[in-house]
């Protein structure tokens, strides 16, 4: 899988947050020219491979729309069967862009985010550090915690989360519509992943995976719930949930 070969500082006050980010995250920092896959941290910290550049924020564009209207995320609530008397622990097992656990943790919920790309990581980090000061966004930062790691690695303790949230990438051979965001993915990470699989023989109490609408099952048992949008669909399965 592609990966970043460091991170660059583009600013004298971002040093030492990109400092603790090389050392969380075990990369470089660089300023060499010819760097073909980097972070750059700035205001606005970018995914830079060749000529493309994937920007992360949660404070424009088609996610702050999203952030906006958290609450109407109905389909999600179902999904993870929402309740606003408890919190459930949320193992997101495809972090991407961070985009699905910000949401869920907005929602109150705990996430521990997973993501095996450690430049994707890094976006996730910075899009959180750039939140404005509010207590609503800053309890929602407490309630995550991102590790640069396979899914893989927790198979044996999915019994200890309430939620186990598989979103694997687009894999259909059909052109359906993609944002920019997620063509970048496409290209970038190069090679498809879907852990779902895996995680339906583990010891999960609640496995949630987000298919597009129309895309066949991951997993074929009768026993499974959908809850289904106008372009998305959650499959849901449940083994010895309270
Ligand atoms: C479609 S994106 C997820 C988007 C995410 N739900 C969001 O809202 O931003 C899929 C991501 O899962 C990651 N991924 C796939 N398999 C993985 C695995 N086994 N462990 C960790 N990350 C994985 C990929 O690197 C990719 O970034």
């Amino acid at each position: 899988m592609a990966d970043i070969e460091g991170i660059k500082v583009l600013n004298v006050s971002t040093q030492k947050r990109a400092k603790k980010l090389s050392e969380k995250y075990n990369v470089p920092l660089i300023n060499s020219e010819s760097a073909e896959t980097y972070v750059s941290i700035d205001d606005q910290s970018i995914l830079h491979s060749g000529n493309y550049k994937l920007e992360n924020s949660f404070r424009e564009g088609k996610f702050r729309a999203r952030i906006s209207q958290y609450q109407g995320e109905s389909l999600l609530k179902k999904a993870i069967g929402w309740q606003s008397t408890s919190q459930k622990h949320i193992l997101d097992t495809t972090g991407g862009l961070g985009h699905d656990a910000f949401i869920l943790a907005l929602l109150g919920q705990k996430i521990t985010v997973l993501e095996k790309n450690t430049g994707l990581c890094i976006l996730i980090e910075e899009a959180l550090n750039n939140l404005p000061n509010l207590s609503y966004f800053n309890d929602a930062k407490n309630n995550i915690s991102v590790i640069n790691n396979d899914s893989r690695a927790f198979l044996s303790s999915a019994e200890n989360f309430d939620v186990i949230y598989v979103d694997p990438m687009f894999n259909s051979k059909k052109k359906l519509k993609r944002t920019k965001q997620m063509q970048f993915l496409d290209n970038y990470l190069k090679e498809y992943d879907d852990p779902s699989v895996e995680f339906y023989k583990s010891n999960f109490k609640r496995l949630v995976i987000k298919k597009e609408l129309r895309a066949a099952p991951s997993i074929k048992d009768y026993s499974a719930i959908s809850f289904k949008g106008s372009s998305v669909r959650y499959d849901v399965y449940s083994k010895g949930e309270k």
